[in-house]
C-alpha cells in the first residue's frame, strides 16, 4: 500500500519552501517510491480559513499519515492575538503533542562548500557535524499551570511551569544515547542543574541511563556555557541532548555555524517511528513572497523523512548528494551567497537540486 505523506505548507515562506521540497518527493515517486501526497493548510493560513490554527480533520489526516512535511507557521498578521491557544504556533505545538513526537533531531552539519558562509572562522567550523536531540512534547512549553493574570491592585503577572516526568527524560535520553552509539559515542547533556530542580532530575536520569550505554561517554554542561561553547569551539560536540526550550535556542545558534538557519532540517519522531519533518527556521516574514528563501533545510528534511520514516536511506543519501552537487556548482540563495558564487532564487535552487537528483539516478 502507498505510504501517506501529508504536506502542511503553513505561512510566510512555508509555501515557497515546501513547494520545492515536495518536488523531491515527486521525483522519488517517479523512481518507484510508492507514496501518496496530500496537502492541507495549517497555522495562520488555517486561522484565516476557519478560525483555528489546526483543523480537526487535518489532525486526523496527520495521525493517519506515515510522515508529515511542514513548512513554517506564524507571522506578524497574527502576532496581536493575545490568546496563545489560538495563535498559529499552537497548531504546530498541538500536532507535536497529539502525535507524541517527543524526539526532535536537529543535525547541524556544515557542508564543506559553505565554510565561507559560516559566521565563524574556517578552522573553528570546518568539518562540523553535531546532532542536537531536543525533547519536544514536554518541559516549559507544555507545563501546567500557565497563564497571565491581573492582581486586585491592577498589576499584571505571567507564569509558566517547567516540569518533566522521569519517563519523559528517560525516553529522550535513550534516543540520544542510541544516536551517540551510531555516531562518535560522545553525548553532552545540557541543563541548568545549578538552579532548576527539574534539570537536576534531568541530570540524575541521564546518569542513571549511562551504565546501559557503556560505550558512550556522557558529559554534562550548563546551558549558558553550552551556548558559549557552541560559538567558541563547536567541534567539541558530537550529540547534545536537552529539553524543549534550551534545544530550541541552541539549535538556532548551531544553525548559524552551518552558514544559515536555512540549512538546518529536523525530524520529530514518536515511539512508533512516525515522524514530522520541518526546517528549524520559521516563516521568515521579512523575505516571504520574494522568492529569496533557502529551500535546502526543507529539502534536507525530506531526506530525513526518507531515512527515518520511509526506510529509504539510499534515496535520502541521493538527496543529500544532490544538495552537495548544487553547492559545488556555486549556486546560492541570498542567505548563503558570497563573492564568487551564483545567486539563485528559491525555485531555481529547487530546480537545480531536482536536476542533480535525477542525474545521480541516471548514472546508477
Ligand atoms: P525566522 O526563523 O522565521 O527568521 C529569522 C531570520 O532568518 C529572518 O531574517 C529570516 O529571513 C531568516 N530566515 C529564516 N529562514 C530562512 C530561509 N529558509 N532562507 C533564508 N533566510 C531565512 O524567525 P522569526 O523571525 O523569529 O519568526 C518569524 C515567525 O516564524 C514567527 O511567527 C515565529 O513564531 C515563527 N516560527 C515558526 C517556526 C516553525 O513553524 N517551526 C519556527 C520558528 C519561528
Ligand atoms: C521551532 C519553533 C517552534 C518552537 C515555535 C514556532 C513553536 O521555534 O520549531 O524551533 O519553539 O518549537
Ligand atoms: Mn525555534
Amino acid at each position: 500500500m502507498s505510504k501517506k505523506i501529508l504536506v502542511l505548507p503553513g505561512d510566510g515562506i512555508g509555501p515557497e519552501i515546501t513547494r520545492e521540497a515536495r518536488r523531491l518527493l515527486e521525483a522519488c515517486r517517479h523512481e518507484g517510491l510508492d507514496i501518496a501526497i496530500d496537502e492541507a493548510p495549517v497555522g495562520g493560513a488555517e486561522i484565516d480559513r476557519s478560525g483555528v490554527p489546526l483543523a480537526a480533520d487535518t489532525l486526523e489526516r496527520a495521525r493517519a499519515a506515515d510522515a508529515v512535511l511542514l513548512g513554517a507557521v506564524g507571522g506578524p498578521q497574527w502576532d496581536s492575538m493575545s490568546d496563545i491557544s489560538k495563535r498559529p504556533e499552537k497548531g504546530l505545538l498541538v500536532l507535536r503533542k497529539e502525535l507524541g513526537l517527543f524526539g526532535n533531531l536537529r543535525p547541524a552539519i556544515l557542508y564543506p562548500q559553505l565554510v565561507a558562509a559560516s559566521s565563524l572562522k574556517p578552522e573553528v567550523v570546518s568539518g562540523l557535524d553535531i546532532m542536537i536531540v531536543r525533547e519536544l512534547t514536554g518541559g516549559i512549553y507544555f507545563g501546567q499551570p500557565r497563564g497571565r493574570e491581573t492582581r486586585d491592585d491592577g498589576s499584571r503577572y505571567g507564569y509558566n511551569t517547567y516540569v518533566y516526568d522521569e519517563h519523559e527524560i528517560r525516553r529522550i535520553g535513550r534516543v540520544a544515547f542510541e544516536m551517540a552509539q551510531k555516531r562518535g559515542k560522545r553525548l553532552c547533556s545540557v541543563d541548568k542543574a545549578n538552579v532548576l530542580e527539574v534539570t537536576m532530575l534531568w541530570r540524575d536520569i541521564m546518569n542513571e541511563l549511562a551504565p546501559e550505554y557503556a560505550d558512550v561517554e556522557l558529559s554534562h554542561m550548563y546551558v549558558d556555557n553550552a551556548a558559549m561553547q557552541l560559538v567558541r569551539a563547536p567541534k567539541q560536540f558530537d550529540v547534545i541532548v536537552t529539553g524543549n526550550m534550551f534545544g530550541d535556542i541552541l539549535s538556532d545558534a548551531a544553525a548559524m555555524l552551518t552558514g544559515s538557519i536555512g540549512m538546518l532540517p529536523s525530524a520529530s519522531l514518536n515511539e512508533s517511528g512516525q515522524g514530522m519533518y520541518e526546517p528549524c527556521h520559521g516563516s521568515a516574514p521579512d523575505i516571504a513572497g520574494q522568492g529569496q528563501a533557502n529551500p535546502l533545510a526543507t529539502i534536507l528534511s525530506v531526506a530525513m523523512m526518507l531515512r527515518y520514516s520511509l526506510d529509504e536511506a539510499s534515496l535520502a543519501g541521493r538527496i543529500e548528494q544532490a544538495v552537495g552537487a548544487v553547492l559545488d556548482d556555486g549556486l546560492r540563495t541570498a542567505d548563503i551567497a558570497y563573492e564568487g558564487t551564483t545567486r539563485v532564487s528559491t525555485a531555481e535552487m529547487g530546480d537545480a537540486v531536482v536536476a542533480a537528483f535525477k542525474k545521480a539516478g541516471d548514472q546508477k
